[in-house]
């Protein structure tokens, strides 16, 4: 049954969740406090780099399901469902900051008729359903808990063909509800209470982080005892208990979501009273990876006064957002030790670091540099004309942190070849 949806918040997670409930044909109002945003986005001018997003966005609105309005009081007004989809960005001592949440709250609750049911999609820390029913101050509008789990650059993917759906709440009939704006999806809904939801969504993203910690130092472990990563893993994997996905090595692991969400957990643990020790040496040796990526550029190169190729600038291949990126990451730490670097990325263009200066192709990060770095794996890279590259650089170094290249052509070309957990 098609139902009436306000979805407050733009950014990806509101967007997907708003253009993806008008494909499955719910009626959708998305709102936002940006006014540059709505604009072109009523345009239907795309923010992120997203993939199938314009598309779904730009049928919706053809066929009057979808809308942007400024300001969340025009969207709620007629919603049978408002999703809070605000930013909860990570503060300074690693919990998140809600009052973007709490203030979206307090705007749309005067605006509700009753029995809306108002779900919260933002990750938000345990025991913020209830922070969402004080802040609404109404007893006739029921509260769900319903985490996402998209991933950028497949969420629309992710969003209509989930694994799994997580709804919480103490009210079933709301739950019920909103479950059956799910209906379509054929995936498993999960029904349970608002802490065990919220607490399902970091969970996830820090047991995603753990798999991804694991697999970079069983990488270590492989260099140093002569074993091939990619065997490793791939053995391991065939384990259907272990599994195959998540499981590449890296530079270590990055976004919007994993750092931030891996460092709340951690958060909210200590301010429970429990000592989440296993997590926190998941994320030092997230940190340790990139000094590895970095260890291994200077054992070929000195980096003082040094001119590096990095290429791939976001985080993960198929998205432009650079936030937290290993990438970058490894870039400060090259640029700190007195490199020089010349970047290139598909998907960004710009970036505002010290000593990193990014080139519109992959051949002009390579032109002049000592060494090279693929950060990022993007597929863009595996079809370089190694030859060209050879001839462009100052000396034939290459280090591929997502062991993506082909390391017997490079040696044919006389390239010194450094992968991550295998020679
Ligand atoms: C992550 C989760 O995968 C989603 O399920 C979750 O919904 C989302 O966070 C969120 O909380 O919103 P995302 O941030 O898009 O999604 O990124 P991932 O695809 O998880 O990648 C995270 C990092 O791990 C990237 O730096 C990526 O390059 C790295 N990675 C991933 C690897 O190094 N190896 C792999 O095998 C997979």
């Amino acid at each position: 049954m098609a139902s009436t949806i306000a979805v407050i918040g733009t950014g990806y997670v509101g967007l997907t969740t708003g253009a993806c409930f008008a494909h499955l044909g719910h009626t959708v109002t998305c709102a936002d406090i940006v006014e540059a945003k709505v604009s072109s986005l009523q345009r239907g001018e795309i923010p992120i780099h997203e993939a199938g997003l314009e598309e779904i966005v730009r049928t919706g609105m053809d066929n009057g399901k979808l809308s942007f309005v400024l300001g969340s009081e025009q969207a709620v007004g007629g919603a049978e469902f408002v999703y809070l989809c605000v930013p909860t960005p990570q503060t300074a001592d690693g919990s998140a900051d809600l009052r973007a949440l709490t203030a979206a709250v307090e705007e749309i609750s005067p605006h509700l008729q009753p029995g809306t049911v108002v779900v919260n999609k933002s990750t938000v820390p345990v025991g913020s359903t209830l922070l969402v029913e004080q802040a609404l101050g109404r007893a006739d509008i029921p509260v769900v808990s319903n985490p996402e789990f998209l991933r950028e650059g497949s969420a629309v993917d992710d969003f209509l063909h989930p694994d799994r759906v997580v709804i919480g709440s103490d009210d079933q009939a709301a739950a019920d509800r909103v479950a059956s704006l799910y209906a379509d999806c054929g995936a498993p809904i999960m029904l349970t209470d608002p802490a065990s939801a919220e607490t399902c969504k970091y969970a996830a993203n820090a047991f995603l982080a753990t798999k991804l910690s694991f697999a970079n130092a069983i990488a270590a472990v492989c260099e140093a005892v002569g074993a091939d990563v990619n065997d490793v893993l791939l053995g391991m994997g065939y384990d259907h208990r272990i599994g195959h996905e998540f499981l590449r090595p890296g530079p270590g692991w990055g976004g919007s979501c994993l750092p931030k969400d891996s460092t709340a957990i951690i958060s909210i643990a200590d301010g429970a009273g429990y000592d989440f020790a296993l997590m926190r040496g998941v994320v030092e040796a997230n940190r340790q990876q990139f000094d590895r990526i970095v260890r291994k550029v200077e054992s070929v190169v000195p980096l003082d006064d040094a001119s590096v190729g990095v290429l791939g600038i976001a985080f993960k291949a198929g998205t432009d957002d650079t936030r937290e990126s290993p990438a970058i990451e490894v870039m400060k730490r090259l640029v700190a030790k007195g490199a020089t670097v010349k970047a290139y990325d598909p998907a960004v263009t710009s970036l505002d670091l010290h000593g990193v200066d990014v080139v519109d192709n992959a051949y002009a990060a390579c032109d002049g540099v000592s060494a090279i770095v693929v950060a990022t794996e993007w597929d863009e890279f595996t079809s370089l004309d190694l030859d060209r590259v050879g001839d462009l650089v100052a000396e034939r170094n290459l280090i591929d942190a997502r062991n993506l290249l082909d390391r017997v052509a490079l040696r044919q070309r006389g390239f010194t070849y450094q992968g991550v957990g295998r020679s």
